[in-house]
């Protein structure tokens, strides 16, 4: 997958580019990141590449010409190619779901806005998609920038190591639920042990009890990803015969 990601701020992507499972995966070139500084594509003789607010108010604008610019330098065959996406508190909230239909588009161009947002013009022109990652402001697109291409990655073939994984992760399945909690050794630790059905090797009641703990998590701590989804049979039954938090409690 080849992404582009239009920036000011071209280092703020190096430590996580460089470490960890998107580091690994850009070095085996299951991702092609390019960086562009948009600065790099201002007619201006002192590289501006904001201006004021038509119509008034505070802050400056990112002007259309070096965004616009910047994208005719990206390839032909991959910017006709590509999903350009605009990272914006305005956009549309950012799911699970989303980044894996992103994951399979061949490129994807990032639009990293600052100050106080990008002229509407450069959204129109690319046909790009707002998204936003959160009910928050930042202070410009480059997090988001990277917390959506972290996410997309994930489903990446490869770039995962047990791509099952992934697929079993919080928000992943229907109706979207938290993930279960997870537990390695030792076994006790501070007085707190690993819930007892985990070290039982019974699969089905190890299923049986992730599938009650995400569950029972989802109503504690996103009652709302629960409210317009129907549980299944099984799913109800397993609530009803839920018998009290199993977290680890002091023996
Ligand atoms: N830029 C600033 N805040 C943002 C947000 N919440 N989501 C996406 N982009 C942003």
């Amino acid at each position: 997958m080849d992404l582009y990601i239009l920036t000011l701020f071209p280092h703020y992507f190096d430590p996580f580019l460089e470490n960890s499972i998107l580091g690994t995966a850009i070095q085996k070139k299951l991702l092609n990141i390019h960086l562009m500084n948009f600065r790099d594509f201002s007619l201006d003789k002192h590289s501006k590449v904001d201006d004021l607010p038509y119509g008034g108010g505070s802050g400056m604008v990112l002007q259309v010409e070096p965004l616009w610019r910047a994208y005719q330098a990206i390839p032909k065959p991959v910017r006709e190619n590509a999903t350009v996406i605009l990272p914006s508190p305005r956009g549309v909230l950012f799911k699970q779901e989303k980044a894996m239909a992103l994951s399979k588009e061949p490129n994807l161009i990032f639009i990293c806005g600052q100050y106080k947002g990008i002229d509407q013009r450069v959204q129109k022109l690319l046909g790009a998609q707002e998204i936003s990652i959160g009910d928050y402001v930042l202070t410009g697109g480059e997090l988001p920038a990277l917390i959506l291409l972290n996410a997309i990655a994930r489903f990446v073939p490869g770039v995962l190591g047990d791509l099952d994984s992934a697929l079993s992760d919080s928000f992943t399945s229907s109706p979207d639920l938290l993930g279960a909690p997870a537990y390695s050794r030792p076994v006790e630790f501070q007085g707190l042990t690993v819930p007892p059905v985990l070290l039982s090797g019974n699969h089905q009641e190890i299923q049986k009890w992730r599938e009650t703990q995400a569950l029972i998590t989802t109503l504690k701590n996103r009652p709302d990803l629960l409210q317009n989804s129907d549980l299944t049979p099984t799913q109800k039954k397993l609530l009803k015969d839920f018998k009290g938090d199993q977290e680890p409690s002091p023996s």
